[in-house]
């Protein structure tokens, strides 16, 4: 079977060192010290913090992922299942029930997975005054069990409308529950920084910042090399080394080329440079549809910019000759055409660089324009 994992939370065997970072988040999760742990996509923030929370004895895990909410409506409901999933002893769930009683809510079972599921009045609608209310049955869970509370993707409460309000709303709430220790975790730097370092947010300066940064190159490739050789596949150095540059030292994107790796390599032989090209087929064979897609979404002026950010790198996109390559004579149009780019989760700015969301993407136009 394919040992390599990626595009879900890694743990236990499947998890690669990062000692000192479960240590440090174990310890402050142990203190009751909220954290905020950020780092750059697929780095292994969730998997950390899960693995972490794993370690730590007697204490549970109250998940929420908070991509791509929409509402404070939605912000609430994904704490309550959360709770409920948490939470499955009838006694609770006749907490839940009094206290919003006026939602209507109704607890079943889902045939299908046996795990308990709670549903709403759709017809009522949850505002910014339920807040301060649903982190108060985080308190009185807390009361009968030791939790920590996890918020990922943190930074999709920006997009609500009345993203201010909520986060007041939670902060005001959440710094009286000293002995409740709360992880936000988030991808999307900026955003992240805009809640917790802008003296402006509520949340500023409310909880300690954590980096999660690429696993080094001698563990993590130790690690790698085994799990090829658990299928009798053999790796060197040249070949990492290649895979991590091109995934620019990102674990999820270097276990998609392993996986892909190992597909393409059968047993009892050694894996060459040569196996890259069939490798990179792959993966575009895969993901072609949606680097399409991406594109069809783009005018033929910002698809310009994008094809020279592949070629050429994304560090000096307003130089003279990164717009004269492009064919564009406007720096402020090429500012619109990234920040489109951005918005639409192509490209992301890192240390004054546009890079690709998707390394593979990036290597795909540049195959296809040969
Ligand atoms: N410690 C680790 N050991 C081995 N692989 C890891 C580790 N951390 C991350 N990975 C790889 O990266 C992938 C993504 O991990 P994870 O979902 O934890 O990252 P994330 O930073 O939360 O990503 P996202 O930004 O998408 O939320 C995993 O599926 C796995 O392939
Ligand atoms: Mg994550």
């Amino acid at each position: 079977m394919n040992p390599f994992r990626y595009g879900k939370i890694v743990s236990g065997q499947d998890f690669c060192g990062r000692e000192p970072l479960l240590k440090q988040i174990i310890g402050y999760i142990k203190s009751s010290q909220n954290i905020v742990i950020q780092g750059e996509r697929r780095i292994g923030k969730s998997s950390a913090i899960y693995e972490a929370v794993q370690r730590c004895k007697g204490i549970q895990y109250l998940y929420m992922d908070l991509l791509g909410i929409k509402s404070i409506d939605a912000l609430c409901k994904r704490i309550l299942r959360a709770i409920v999933v948490l939470e499955q002893k009838a006694g609770f769930f006749d907490k839940i029930i009094k206290t919003l009683s006026y939602l209507r809510p109704s607890i079943s079972v889902d045939p299908i997975t046996l795990m308990p599921t709670i549903t709403f009045d759709a017809s009522v609608e949850l505002k910014a005054n339920s807040i301060p209310e649903v982190l108060s049955l985080i308190e009185s869970l807390h009361k009968k069990k030791r939790i920590v509370v996890v918020l990922d993707e943190f930074q999709d409460i920006l997009q609500l409308g009345d993203a201010r309000e909520a986060l007041s709303l939670m902060r005001g709430k959440i710094q009286f529950q000293k002995d409740i220790p709360y992880v936000f975790a988030g991808s999307i730097r900026n955003k992240m920084d805009e809640i917790f370092t802008h003296p402006d947010s509520p949340f500023f300066k409310s909880a300690i910042p954590i980096t999660v940064d690429p696993l080094p190159y001698p563990e993590f490739s130790e690690f790698l090399k085994k799990k090829f050789a658990t299928g009798k596949r053999g790796i060197n150095d040249e070949v990492l080394k290649k895979v991590f540059e091109i995934a620019h030292d990102i674990p999820g994107d270097i276990q998609q080329l392993c996986e892909a790796l190992w597909t393409v390599t059968p047993s009892n032989s050694v894996t060459g440079l040569e196996k890259l090209k069939d490798v990179l087929e792959l993966i575009f064979a895969r993901e072609q549809k949606s680097y399409e897609n991406d594109m069809s979404l783009l005018t033929d002026f910002q698809i310009r910019c994008l094809l020279t950010i592949a070629r050429e790198g994304g560090n000096k996109v307003f130089s003279v000759p990164f717009m004269k390559s492009a064919g564009v004579n406007n720096p402020s149009s090429v500012r619109r055409a990234i920040r489109r780019m951005i918005n639409l989760n192509i490209l992301f700015e890192s240390k004054n660089e546009y890079r690709f969301v998707n390394p593979f993407f990036r290597a795909w136009i540049n195959y296809r324009g040969r």
